[in-house]
């Protein structure tokens, strides 16, 4: 099993002001869709309830510290990493299960010593907001691609997106 992170960043490594992301960049939600559809997708219980539905055709993981947690039907409810990683091993016969942890904060520093992938979106600007994603070292990780986007009509402000493998 493959453990990948995905997540879209400011120039200052910002992902949300309070429950809200701060930018509006319909690319970016394509893209994450993209990556994601036909995987399990791992949230921390507050980035879940920001969503209408859940994600579909994803496998939602939802990790909570309350036992008494209701979700969806077809949703997986967890309590800790180490259940994620052992719910995530039954979902698939082979290795090549690709887990995506998708937020927020404290879900990527949690995973961010299991992740072999990192697929991110660096928004070109700064944002107000309280939520980051973990800071960690560049050095430790190979780009594989990066695609830079112009902004346009749509999408208010330059992005790239890069895919990253651990070295
Ligand atoms: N830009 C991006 O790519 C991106 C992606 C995702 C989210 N976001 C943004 O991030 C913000 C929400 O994220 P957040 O960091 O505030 O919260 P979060 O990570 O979505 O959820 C935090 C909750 O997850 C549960 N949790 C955390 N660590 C756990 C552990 N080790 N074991 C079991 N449960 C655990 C706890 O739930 P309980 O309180 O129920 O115990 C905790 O309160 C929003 O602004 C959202 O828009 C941005």
């Amino acid at each position: 099993m493959q453990v990948s992170m995905i997540a879209a960043m400011d120039k200052n490594r910002l992902i949300g002001n309070g429950p809200r992301i701060p930018w509006k960049l319909p690319a970016d939600l394509r893209h994450f869709k993209d990556m994601t559809i036909g995987k399990p997708v791992v949230m921390g219980r507050k980035t879940f309830e920001t969503l209408p539905k859940p994600l579909a055709k994803r496998t939602n993981i939802i990790l909570t510290r309350n036992q008494d947690y209701e979700a969806p039907e077809g949703c997986i409810v967890s309590h800790s990493v180490e259940d994620v990683l052992k719910t995530a091993e039954t979902l698939s016969d082979n290795n090549e299960l690709e887990m995506m942890i998708c937020g927020g904060a404290p879900i990527y520093e949690a995973f961010l010593p299991y992740a072999s992938r990192l697929y991110l979106t660096q928004v070109h600007a700064a944002f107000e907001g309280d939520v980051y994603f973990p800071a960690f070292d560049i050095e430790d990780w190979n780009e594989i691609e990066r695609i830079d986007c112009e902004k346009d009509k749509k999408n208010p402000h330059a992005y790239s997106f890069l895919f990253l493998e651990r070295k």
